[in-house]
């Protein structure tokens, strides 16, 4: 494919501010359609071929002597460490199949934007080893470059919506992406140097564009330990709204994985998320299955060392104590937030809502009002007022503190 109008790829497009959640899902779901259609491998030779990737990165971050030998060789040793702490997890998704022929070469400067549709272009075709990855770490590099362009939002957005439209296995190998991503910004620090070291080639600030992509490197890296927040409330309080807002800012990078009630409903009974379910996909059996599933894939992400927010309604206290529950065998620190909104308000927002996976009514929400909701001991949110004042409201709550476990 010919390189066309640079001003419409991604890179380029983030400089002009946040890209929107609609274009980040929309690049998420031609990244998972490109994996879905590429040919699998048995993934030993990649796998085997890591550590040299990772010492060549190192020898070409030393060249030049602009970056600091220790940091290189702290991040070299990292490097290693985590690349033998996943190595049998890797060799094991080369068997299940989630070793394919991939796009490889996947940074924003090679996703195009033609009629509001991100295309992939440039994929490697010189050397089919060298793309014959796992998919996660096909995606890491757009990831890593998200965050390197100054868009976490986006960054979170697309990991969601990729695992979202992809086997739930791809939860099971969370643990990988600290390394994967960590190797995707050396490459892009050291291919960024080698520009810099080309006669009349040196555009102002690459030097500064190195350095930020050799210190991601070495902060991914080193992923800080998971959390748990739990998002409750009636509908229309704003959880869904309130989880994505959160969620590109909870460690690790790129944000936590957001585990939704409603869209795990649409896949039980296997339908569009936006696509309407009746009454009985909502009795009481129905629903303790759902939060079971809720529960269960919240386990397997913290299990990886990734964070996690659930969002669900949570109405019944013993909904809310297997939350607390998980934190407890997961070792992981919970924060409960319930949000809480008026009845008109609430039914005027379900109201205006459109293209949501909820199936909330006003009507619906008129008889969530008689529920017995029991001791709420998570955080009691304030949700009644604009979506920035309730954003602000939950990251108060979470810095101040965590739910104790035992309520
Ligand atoms: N604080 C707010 N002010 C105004 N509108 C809001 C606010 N929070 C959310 N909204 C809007 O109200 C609608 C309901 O929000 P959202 O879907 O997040 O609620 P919910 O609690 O997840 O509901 P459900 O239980 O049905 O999933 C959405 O269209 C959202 O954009
Ligand atoms: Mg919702």
């Amino acid at each position: 494919m010919s390189r066309f109008d640079e001003n419409r790829t991604l890179d380029h497009l983030a400089e002009t501010g946040p890209l929107d959640a609609k274009l980040a899902s929309a690049a998420a779901d031609a990244i998972a359609a490109s994996h879905a259609a590429a040919t699998r491998a048995d993934g030993k030779a990649w796998v085997s071929s890591i550590p040299t990737l990772i010492d060549g990165n190192l020898d070409g971050l030393r060249a030049g002597g602009h970056f600091d030998a220790q940091g290189i060789e702290k991040l070299g040793q990292a490097s290693h460490a985590a690349y033998l702490r996943i190595r049998p997890l890797l060799l094991e998704r080369g068997r299940q199949g989630f070793v394919r022929r991939c796009h490889g070469d996947l940074h924003l400067a090679n996703i195009v934007v033609l009629d509001d549709r991100p295309v992939l272009f440039d994929a490697i075709e010189f050397d089919a080893q060298m793309a014959t990855v796992d998919v996660l770490y096909d995606l890491a590099f757009a990831l890593m470059d998200l965050l390197q362009h100054h868009q976490p939002g986006a960054a979170n957005m697309v990991l969601n919506r990729y695992l979202a439209a992809t086997p739930t296995e791809n939860l099971d190998a969370l643990s990988a992406l600290p390394l994967f991503m960590s190797i995707r910004a050396a490459i892009r620090a050291q291919v960024t140097l080698a520009r810099l070291q080309r006669p009349h080639s040196g555009k102002p600030g690459i030097l500064d564009q190195t350095r930020r992509y050799f210190e991601l490197a070495g902060t991914l890296i080193r992923p800080p330990a998971p959390r748990l927040i739990a998002v409750g409330g009636l509908s229309g309080t704003g959880k869904t709204v309130m989880a994505q807002g959160l969620a590109p800012d909870v460690a690790p990078q790129p944000g936590a994985v957001v585990l939704r009630s409603d869209l795990v409903r649409k896949q039980m009974f296997a339908v569009e998320d936006t696509h309407r379910l009746p009454p009985s996909a909502y009795t009481p059996e129905v629903t303790a299955r759902v939060y079971d599933t809720l529960a269960q894939r919240a386990q397997r992400v913290l299990a990886q060392g990734h964070s996690v927010i659930v969002d669900g309604v949570f109405a019944r206290e013993d909904e809310r104590d297997v939350i607390a529950a998980l934190a407890r065998e997961c070792n992981v620190a919970l924060n409960g937030l319930f949000l809480v909104a008026d009845l008109a308000t609430r039914q005027s927002r379900i109201g205006r809502r459109r293209g949501d996976a909820s199936d909330a009514t006003p009507e619906v929400a008129a008889l969530q009002e008689h529920y017995n909701i029991g001791h709420v001991g998570w955080a009691t949110i304030d949700a009644s007022g604009t979506q920035e004042q309730t954003l602000q409201n939950c990251r108060n709550a979470i810095a101040t503190g965590e739910t104790r476990q035992s309520d």
